[in-house]
């Protein structure tokens, strides 16, 4: 029996990775893909989920536009990472993309299913909306994994958009803050384990994957490629299909559940801080701590190639 998924992406390169893992998991029913605006504006955003899901044959799900910009302040996009058009310059498009807004959208189908699990690859301005649209959305979503927050728990768990902030977080810290105090059952994927080394792609293994031939595989290695030689990182970092995989196969993670705030203000703005004190009772969120990457690696690989496992 599949699980009703809805999938809030700002696609980019990695997001465009999240969608085909979930796309291609038969564990999931992907109900619908709803676009942020984040690592670029949310009209390419939902143009370039559109074009990945028509690439895999999977024009029927709609993609439903949502925020165009953070719930306070300006949008301060990454084309400098994702490419101009947001997708390595591959230009995608097709899809079928509908007029309701996301926001809406992902409170209704939480309602008619009833239990739906929601990931989250982007800001999360449009699952704060939605809880404001529907206050009782926390009843009507069985699990929430998001991609998102740097929480110091492990060596890699510092920012990437600042010294201590996490790019999507960072985006919009209103609607994070929003989000981990709502009582959502939510589970934080963070840099602290998608920038885990032993979790990331080097260029060969982008290559190998794209050699099996298969659509998602070669989207796979493009972007790779392309992230690597435009950032000069040595690995392309699986950020977003990690919170996939963390809706699929839990067991490769470990996590650890304290309560985290965000902070709004001065240099901070944007980091996740996380309340150790153990007298400190309040709900939690569960921070993934450690990744069994190389597993994770072979997960995802075998999932996009069609193996399998
Ligand atoms: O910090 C990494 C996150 O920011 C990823 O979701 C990436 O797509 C960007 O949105
Ligand atoms: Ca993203």
């Amino acid at each position: 029996m599949s699980r009703p998924v809805v999938l809030d992406v700002d696609t980019g390169i990695d997001d465009a990775l999240a969608i085909a893992l979930a796309a291609l998991s038969p564990e999931l029913r992907l109900e619908a893909v709803t676009a942020v605006a984040g690592n670029v504006d949310v009209e390419k955003a939902a143009r370039n989920s559109g074009g990945v899901l028509h690439l895999l044959g999977r024009d029927d799900v709609p993609v439903y536009v949502g925020a165009r910009k953070p719930l306070v302040g300006k949008l301060k996009t990454a084309e400098w990472v994702h490419g101009e058009d947001g997708i390595a310059g591959l230009g995608l498009s097709g899809g079928r993309v509908v007029g309701e807004a996301a926001a809406n959208a992902i409170a209704r189908i939480a309602r008619e299913t009833g239990g739906v699990t929601l990931i989250t690859t982007g800001p999360l301005t449009n699952l704060a909306l939605a809880l404001s649209l529907e206050p009782e959305l926390v009843d009507y979503v069985e699990a929430h994994y998001m991609m998102g927050g740097a929480y110091g728990l492990s060596p890699y768990g510092f920012g990437n958009a600042t010294a201590t902030a996490e790019f999507n977080v960072w985006q919009d810290p209103e609607a994070a803050e929003i989000v981990f105090s709502s009582g959502l059952n939510t589970y934080a994927i963070g840099l602290d384990v998608t920038m885990d080394p032993a979790a990331g792609l080097t260029l060969e293994e982008a290559e190998a994957l794209g050699e099996a031939g298969c659509p998602a595989c070669r989207l796979a290695s493009h972007v790779s490629r392309f992230y690597i030689e435009r950032v000069g990182d040595p690995l392309m970092r699986l950020h977003d299909p990690m919170a996939v995989a963390a809706a699929l196969r839990s067991e490769l993670f470990t996590f650890e559940e304290h309560p985290v705030e965000v902070a709004l203000c001065g240099k901070a703005r944007g980091t996740t801080l996380v309340e150790r004190r153990p007298w400190v009772k309040k709900p939690g969120v569960k921070i993934a701590v450690s990744v069994k990457g190389g597993e994770f690696k072979a997960f995802f690989s075998s999932r996009l190639a069609g193996r399998g496992d």
